[in-house]
C-alpha cells in the first residue's frame, strides 16, 4: 500500500527541548508483577525528580487502560498492542525531554525488547522484583484473590506468565529492601549514568 507520509523536520530538536529544562530525555521502564510495588516506588522517584527541579511523568499501565488502551483486554495480543502504544507515547515524552516513567506489568521479553527498540536511546528498564507469594500476599487491590477465585483470567503470575527479565539495567527487590532504599538505588545508578 502506498501510504503517501513523508516525514516533516521541524526546527526545534529534542536537543534544544533538552537545554531549555536542563534535563535529558530519558525513559525509566518499570516491570514487574502486580503488587510488586512498581507504581509505589515510581510515584516517589517522580515525587523525588520533581522536588530537584526535573520534569518527569509518569505513565501508568492502570491509568493508561482508562483512556488511550481502554479498548485492551489481557490478551497476549491486547498486551503486545498496550505496550506497542505505549512506547510510542514514551518514545513521544523522551523526545520532548521530559523525564519519562513508565509503570507497567509487561510480562513479555518480546514485549520489553520492542519497547526498548521503539524508544531507543536512554532506555532504563528497571525490575521490580517480588516473588509471587509475596504480592499475592500483599495484594493491594484484592485482585489476587479474585484471579484465584476464577473471577478474572489471564491475570499475571496466576494463569499468565510473566517472564523475568535478566538484563534490565537496574534491579531493585521490594522484598528484601524498603521502599526508600529500593528509591536510593535507582537515584544512585541513575546519577552514575548521569542521566539525572
Ligand atoms: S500489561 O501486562 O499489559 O503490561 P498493565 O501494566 O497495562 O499490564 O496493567 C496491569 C494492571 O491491570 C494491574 O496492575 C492490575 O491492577 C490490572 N489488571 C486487571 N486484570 C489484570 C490481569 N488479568 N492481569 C494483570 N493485571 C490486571
Amino acid at each position: 500500500m502506498e501510504r503517501n507520509i513523508v516525514w516533516q523536520n521541524t526546527k526545534i530538536s529534542k536537543k534544544h527541548r533538552e537545554e531549555l529544562l536542563n534535563q535529558k530525555g530519558v525513559v525509566l521502564w518499570f516491570t514487574g508483577l502486580s503488587g510488586a510495588g512498581k507504581s509505589t516506588i515510581a510515584s516517589f522517584l517522580e515525587e523525588f525528580l520533581i522536588k530537584r527541579g526535573k520534569l518527569t511523568y509518569l505513565l501508568d499501565g492502570d491509568n493508561l487502560r482508562h483512556g488511550l488502551n481502554k479498548d485492551l483486554s489481557f490478551s497476549y495480543e491486547d498486551r503486545k498492542e498496550n505496550i506497542r502504544r505505549v512506547s510510542e507515547v514514551c518514545k513521544l515524552f523522551q523526545d520532548s525531554g521530559i523525564i519519562t516513567i513508565a509503570s507497567f506489568i509487561s510480562p513479555s521479553k518480546e514485549d520489553r525488547y520492542m519497547a526498548r527498540n521503539i524508544i531507543g536511546d536512554n532506555f532504563i528498564e528497571v525490575f521490580v522484583k517480588c516473588p509471587l507469594d509475596v504480592c499475592e500476599r500483599r495484594d493491594p487491590k484484592g485482585l489476587y484473590k479474585k484471579a484465584r477465585n476464577g473471577e478474572i483470567k489471564d491475570f499475571t503470575g496466576i494463569d499468565s506468565e510473566y517472564e523475568e527479565p535478566d538484563n534490565s539495567e537496574i534491579v531493585i527487590d521490594t522484598y528484601k529492601n524498603s521502599i526508600m532504599k529500593s528509591l536510593s538505588e535507582i537515584i544512585y545508578i541513575l546519577e552514575k549514568k548521569n542521566l539525572i
